[in-house]
């Protein structure tokens, strides 16, 4: 297994970047800890990405015997291509599909993990009812994002309109003509309370579901700000060049304007087992 080296990305719009803020392995290393544990011999890392969480895994796990299996799946083919070339242990392997189909890729999981993918679901309680159809008595599944109604800190809502506010003022500047009601509308946000109520739903007794608050520096904020998906739900329809270089500037403004170089926010960190 290598190292992933953010550096070493050609693609502008990689998550990449983003892994390797420290707050970042924080929230991931702490849900993982309360799943991954011996016995659990067949893993999932759905919406693995590039490799940032399935690399956690097989660290966690490193030494165990015998040593499980983890499965990444993702859809994109360009980060499961990053993921291949980060990631050369003989107990890891890809596979391209969705998260809507998973029983359809994986027959039978011990454990499986969705970290900082769930929000992206249009249809949230079908895929937490195809995930409970792929895991085994006993298993449980883990996932996490701060990307939930309630991920703002007391008193910092204005920083996160405020920052689409300005990186649209800044698209209008250039003389691209952006729709805008002041939020980012692309994604449909759960509460915790209705997690909680669709993993019930889905066969799925949610035993953690807590909230860890991080702070996000400027230079972590910045690199968000190019990721594609994190563009295509800040400016929905914007092409993702123009989206990315009106975010950083939107970014700067604001925390000019604001005389501020971090901002808190929470992750929802959730785990739930199979009933
Ligand atoms: C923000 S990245 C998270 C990557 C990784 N889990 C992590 O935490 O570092 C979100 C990932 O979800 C994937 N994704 C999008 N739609 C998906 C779907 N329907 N099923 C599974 N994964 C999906 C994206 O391709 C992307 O790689």
């Amino acid at each position: 297994m290598t190292a992933i080296d953010p550096s070493a990305d050609d693609d502008p719009f990689s998550f990449t970047p983003f892994t390797r803020h420290p707050f970042f392995t924080h929230v991931n290393r702490w849900v993982l800890e309360r799943v991954i544990c011996p016995g659990r011999q067949v893993i999932v890392d759905l919406g693995c990405g590039p490799g940032a969480v399935t690399q956690l895994i097989l660290e966690r796990t490193s030494g165990q015997q015998p040593p499980p299996r983890v499965i990444g799946v993702d859809p994109s083919p360009s980060a499961l291509a990053k993921a291949r070339a980060a990631i050369s242990s003989k107990w890891a392997e890809f596979k391209q599909g969705s998260a809507e189909w998973l029983s359809k890729l994986v027959k039978s999981a011990d454990a499986v993990v969705f970290l900082n993918a769930i929000h992206l679901m249009p249809d949230k309680l079908q895929v937490l009812k195809e995930i409970r159809r792929v895991l085994n008595p006993g298993g449980a599944l883990a996932f996490n994002s701060t990307f939930f109604n309630g991920a703002y800190v007391e008193g910092t809502s204005g920083f996160w309109r405020r920052w689409i506010v300005r990186s649209v003022q800044a698209l209008r500047e250039k003389g691209m003509d952006v729709k805008h009601d002041g939020h980012a509308a692309a994604m449909q946000w759960f509460s915790a309370d209705q997690y909680s109520a669709a993993c019930t739903a889905a066969g799925l007794r949610p035993v953690t579901v807590e909230l860890l608050r991080i702070e996000m520096t400027a230079e972590s904020l910045a690199d968000i700000g190019r990721f594609s998906l994190f563009i295509e739900g800040a400016l929905p329809g914007v092409p993702l060049k123009e989206g990315s270089e009106a975010l950083q500037i939107g970014l700067a403004r604001t925390m000019e304007e604001l005389k501020i170089d971090r901002v808190p926010r929470y992750w929802l960190e959730v785990v739930a087992e199979a009933v």
